[in-house]
C-alpha cells in the first residue's frame, strides 16, 4: 500500500457499519436510563425490534418515543416480581412474534456503607433485583426461546464487581458475582437448545446509577474513572457497552457461551503498579 488507509482498518470499518442485527427481536431491562438505554439505541440502528422494560415509566416512554414508536415500545416491568416479567416476555413475542435476544440488564447499587453498617433489608433488595430479577429474565426467555426453537442469546450485565471486591458495596459485589454463577449455569444448560448465555462487565461508567450514588456529575464520574483505570488515552463510555453487548448479541459471536466480557480496559486482570516501578 502506497499512501492512505491500511486495508485491515478498511476492513474494519466495513465490519463495523454492518447491519447486525437486522430483523431480530430483542427485549432490554432497565433500559429508560444509561447502559440498557443506550443498547436499545444502537440495537435498532442495527435493524432490531426492541421492548424495552423498566420501572421509570416517563423516562422509558420516552426513550422509546425518541427511538421511534415503530422499532420500540415501553413495557413497565419490575424485574423482582416474577409475574411482571413473564407479562414482559409474553407482550414482547405477542407483539413481534419471537423472542431472539434478552439483555437482561436492570440493577442497582445500593447505599455505600461497609459491613459493620450493612442493612440486611437493603442487601435482600440488591439481590431481589440483581439476581432474582436476573434468574426470572432468564427463566422466562429462555422458556419463550425454546418453545420456539429459537437460538437465542441472552446477556446479562455483571460489573468489575463480579471479579474483585473493594469497587462497590458488599451486596452490590456479592449480587454480581452471582451473575456469573447463573450465567455459567444457564449457558450449561440452555446451550442443548442453541441459546448462548454471557455476561458483559463494565467499569464504572457516568450513568444515573452511579452519578447519584457518589453525588457527582458525569464529567467528575469520568475524570475518577479514567484517573484509576489501567487503559490511557480512551475514557469509557456506555456506547462501549452497548457494543460488546451488540457483538454478544450477534452471530459475530456464534461459538460464545458461557463468557464475563469484561470491558473494563484490563481493570481487573492487570496491574499497573509493576509497570510503573519499572518504567
Ligand atoms: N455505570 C457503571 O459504572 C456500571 C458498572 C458496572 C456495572 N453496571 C451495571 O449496569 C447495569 C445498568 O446500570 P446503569 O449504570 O446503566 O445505571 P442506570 O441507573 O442508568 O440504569 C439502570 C436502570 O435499571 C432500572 N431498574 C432498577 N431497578 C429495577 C427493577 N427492579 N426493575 C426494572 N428496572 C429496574 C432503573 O430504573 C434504571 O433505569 C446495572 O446492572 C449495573 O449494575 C454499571
Amino acid at each position: 500500500m502506497a499512501g492512505g488507509v491500511p486495508a485491515t482498518v478498511v476492513q474494519d470499518k466495513i465490519r463495523i457499519n454492518a447491519i447486525m442485527l437486522e430483523g431480530k427481536v430483542a427485549l432490554i431491562t432497565g433500559a429508560a436510563s444509561g447502559i440498557g438505554e443506550e443498547t436499545a439505541r444502537l440495537f435498532v440502528e442495527h435493524g432490531a425490534f426492541v421492548v424495552i422494560v423498566d420501572v421509570q415509566d416517563d423516562l422509558g416512554n420516552r426513550v422509546a418515543e425518541t427511538i421511534g414508536a415503530d422499532k420500540v415500545s415501553y413495557r413497565h416491568c419490575d424485574v423482582r416480581d416474577e409475574k411482571q416479567v413473564e407479562e414482559a416476555v409474553s407482550y414482547t413475542v405477542e407483539k413481534y412474534g419471537k423472542l431472539d435476544i434478552l439483555f437482561s440488564n436492570a440493577g442497582i447499587l445500593g447505599p455505600l456503607t461497609g459491613i459493620l453498617d450493612l442493612d440486611i433489608d437493603t442487601f435482600d433488595d440488591i439481590m431481589a433485583t440483581n439476581v432474582r430479577g436476573m434468574a426470572a429474565m432468564i427463566k422466562h426467555a429462555a422458556r419463550a426461546m425454546v418453545a420456539r426453537n429459537t437460538r437465542g442469546s441472552i446477556i446479562c450485565t455483571g460489573s468489575v464487581a463480579s471479579s474483585i471486591g473493594g469497587t462497590g458495596p458488599h451486596g452490590y459485589t456479592a449480587s454480581k458475582h452471582a451473575v456469573i454463577g447463573l450465567v455459567r449455569g444457564t449457558s450449561s444448560e440452555l446451550g442443548a437448545h442453541g441459546i448462548r448465555v454471557n455476561c458483559v462487565s463494565p467499569y464504572g461508567v457516568a450513568t444515573p446509577l452511579v452519578c447519584r450514588a457518589y453525588n457527582l456529575e458525569p464529567s467528575e464520574v469520568e475524570a475518577n474513572s479514567y484517573s484509576l483505570s489501567n487503559l490511557k488515552g480512551i475514557v469509557l463510555k456506555a456506547r462501549h457497552i452497548a457494543e460488546s453487548v451488540l457483538f454478544l448479541a450477534s452471530d459475530e459471536s456464534a461459538y460464545i457461551s458461557g463468557q464475563n466480557l469484561a470491558v473494563d480496559g484490563g481493570f481487573t486482570v492487570a496491574t499497573t503498579r509493576v509497570s510503573s516501578l519499572t518504567n
